[in-house]
């Protein structure tokens, strides 16, 4: 499930700078807590211990006019973060963003502190990203995701607010303006919301059918956590509240047009006939891939293909040639096995990168993907971005999932996909599996299109080539077996992605 990196640049800027911040930090952090052990300092201030942290802030343009990220991290050993949060030129915005950020900072500083405290060190980190989701009337919803660990054992929960903003007018939106302040309206959403819950089949094994009611009653309260894209207004819920922590924070997803009728007019999409159903948008990951056409993985587009795979086309002729199929984010019990037997009729062997996470709740469709000889690989247990996490989570993410598969399937997990394609030595490091990007990015979770798969194909795909797609979209299963007669008649083998590494030694 992704979380979006929208700047590749700040992974280099704390190699080059850490080693400095580190040593600068180790000494401001030790001061505060040595002098808060001594007792003889009063409880210092939070604010006072955000500012004594080295921070490295950077701003940059976001793709989305007037709208700024800034990104802050700090390597302090003790208490470690990373934040992006957007920006505009309006200050009201801007101070709401502000001061949620700042509180999120000072809660976490505070918990590391008490932590040192009792138990004498720390482990932690905090990690705040966003996600921009416009839409055609202009107006943004900003969606800020919190996740933070306080120790190797203790994860945070993970916490969704919803920031909007007209960019023309500074003004900001909820969703009693959404709805015209009209409880009816409100009321009729609420139903909406809980048909959409139970048709959400990610959420189906995970719902606390028991607080379901509460926490979708028809108070504004309940929805003021929402962003509305022009297929779907999106409804995010505590962590444990509709359902168990195992899916983070529920989000649910209605589709605009079973609500049309309740949007104020300012709010109505401009062309209805964009619309378009959104299939599994339960999870993080899907739902965050349909938002704004920035999918994580376009930032290694096209030239990053694995180390061990061979650039060089060999001598056309008697031998032929071979693509490795691969689909990651799955499984899903609907997408996947469509994907199995089109793959089946075809012959065809393929690579799943799979979320541990979702191994464990559907296992017997990855048995089916073991039985069919397909090869089983690692996408980490919950699609982190691997780069933000420390050694001993970027091991624990990769290992649990091994573990997991490896536990359903009888069968060794020998390949791991990074999600977002992101990687730095870290994660390098604590991989003892070979790393596997790909060159034909046929960006399904863009379009959703199943003809734009095969064109993406057509146009990119050369010997030895790993296509990237996602058996999450039903879009993708149905592009599926025009890829495979096309490819098959252009005298390509479909091959796991561990075969053409065999291959190409
Ligand atoms: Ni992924």
């Amino acid at each position: 499930m992704n979380r979006k990196r929208h700047n590749a640049r700040s992974v280099g800027i704390d190699i080059t700078f850490s080693i400095a911040i580190v040593l600068l930090t180790i000494s401001a952090i030790l001061l505060v807590f040595m002098t808060e052990k001594d007792g003889t300092a009063s409880q210092p201030d939070e604010k006072e211990t955000i500012s004594s942290i080295p921070v490295e802030t950077e701003q940059i343009d976001s793709n989305y006019p007037g709208i700024k990220i800034i990104t802050k991290t700090s390597n302090d050993k003790n208490a470690p973060y990373a934040i992006q949060y957007p920006q505009s030129i309006h200050t009201s915005f801007n101070t709401e963003v502000k001061s949620y950020i700042e509180e999120v900072q000072a809660r976490y500083l505070e918990t590391m502190i008490e932590k040192k405290r009792l138990d004498g060190k720390t482990s932690g980190e905090l990690n705040v990203s966003y996600e921009t989701l416009p839409h055609s009337s202009g107006i943004y919803s900003f969606v800020v995701l919190t996740g933070s660990s306080f120790s190797e054992s203790e994860a945070g929960k993970m916490e969704i607010r919803s920031f909007h903003l007209n960019p023309e007018t500074g003004e900001d939106f909820s969703i009693k303006d959404l709805l015209a302040g009209d409880s009816n309206r409100l009321q009729t959403l609420a139903s909406s919301v809980r048909r959409a819950i139970h048709k959400d089949e990610t959420l189906q094994e995970h719902l606390f059918e028991d607080d379901l009611e509460k926490y979708t009653e028809p108070r504004w309260m309940n929805y003021r956590n929402f962003a509305l894209t022009e297929d779907a207004l999106i409804i995010y819920f505590d962590e444990n509240t509709i359902a168990d922590s195992l899916v983070g924070p529920p989000i649910v997803s209605v589709p605009v047009d079973a609500i049309d009728e309740l949007l104020s007019s300012a709010f109505k999409p401009e062309d209805m006939e964009d619309a378009i159903e959104i299939p599994n948008q339960g999870s993080m990951d899907s739902s965050k891939e349909e938002q704004n056409g920035e999918h994580p993985d376009k930032s290694t587009e096209s030239d990053t293909v694995s180390d061990e795979q061979s650039k060089d086309s060999p001598p056309t002729g008697t031998v032929r040639k071979k693509v490795a199929l691969t689909f990651d984010d799955g499984p899903d019990p609907k997408v996947t096995r469509q994907i199995l037997e089109t793959l089946q009729m075809h012959d065809a062997k393929a690579t799943f990168f799979m979320l541990g996470s979702r191994v464990e709740y559907y296992s017997d469709i990855v048995n089916e993907m073991k039985d069919a000889g397909h090869e089983l690989g690692n996408h980490t247990w919950n699609h982190a971005d691997l780069t933000k996490l420390s050694p001993e989570r970027i091991a624990k993410e990769i290992d649990k999932t091994s573990a997991m598969i490896e536990d359903v399937t009888g069968q060794k997990v020998e390949a791991f996909r990074p999600p977002y394609g992101a990687v730095n030595d870290a994660v390098n490091n604590m991989t003892g599996l070979p790393i596997v990007l790909w060159d034909v990015d046929t960006q399904d979770w863009k379009y959703r299109d199943p003809a734009r798969i095969l064109q993406v194909v057509k146009e990119n795909v050369k010997d030895g080539s790993i296509i990237l797609m996602h058996d999450i979209h039903q879009s993708t299963a149905d592009g599926l077996d025009a890829v495979l007669l096309y490819l098959k008649s252009e005298g390509y083998d479909f091959v796991t992605v561990k075969e053409l590494e065999e291959t190409s030694l």
